[in-house]
């Protein structure tokens, strides 16, 4: 495993939409573990592949709840709303207040092409709808309704 440098807001690839991972090789399960490696290093709990530089629809999740590597990430269902602070390790100094759904269905595939369908709610819902908008090129920047100071976090 290896630590990758984690992409600024401020390079033109974060605005990019990410292409399908269509090789479940060992080559994706390098960068899958990389990006946990990376993830866990900055004290974050998502990150997503165009975060690393790759274009691709990857993304890490560990809420406290035990690592989630989601492939080609779909949210097929929301419910509900729920407000609250995000930040994001691109935008280091960055916090704001986004909407989003209070629970989803994704679906995706694990790291060997199998199939995947998750309930999450919450804090776990509003992270991945954060890692899955980042596959889309967008950053919670773009749609928080508010931003805090950082000395008030
Ligand atoms: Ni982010």
């Amino acid at each position: 495993m290896a630590l990758r440098r984690i992409v600024n807001k401020s390079e033109d690839i974060l605005r990019k939409k990410c292409k399908p991972v269509e090789n479940f090789d060992e080559k994706l399960g390098i960068l899958l573990d990389d990006m946990a490696e990376t993830m866990y290093k900055a004290n974050g709990v998502g990150l997503a592949a165009p975060q690393v530089g790759i274009l691709r629809r990857a993304v890490v999740v560990d809420v406290g709840e035990g690592l989630l590597e989601l492939i080609n990430p779909e949210i097929i269902k929301s419910k509900g709303s729920q407000r609250a602070v995000e930040g994001c390790l691109s935008c280091p100094d960055d916090w704001g207040y986004v909407v989003r759904p209070n629970e989803i269905i994704v679906k995706g595939q694990d790291r060997n092409g199998k199939n995947i369908q998750l309930k999450l709610k919450e804090f776990f819902a509003r992270a991945v709808c954060h890692e899955v908008d980042h596959l889309e090129g967008q950053l919670f920047i773009d749609i928080a309704d508010e931003m805090v100071d950082p000395d008030e976090m």
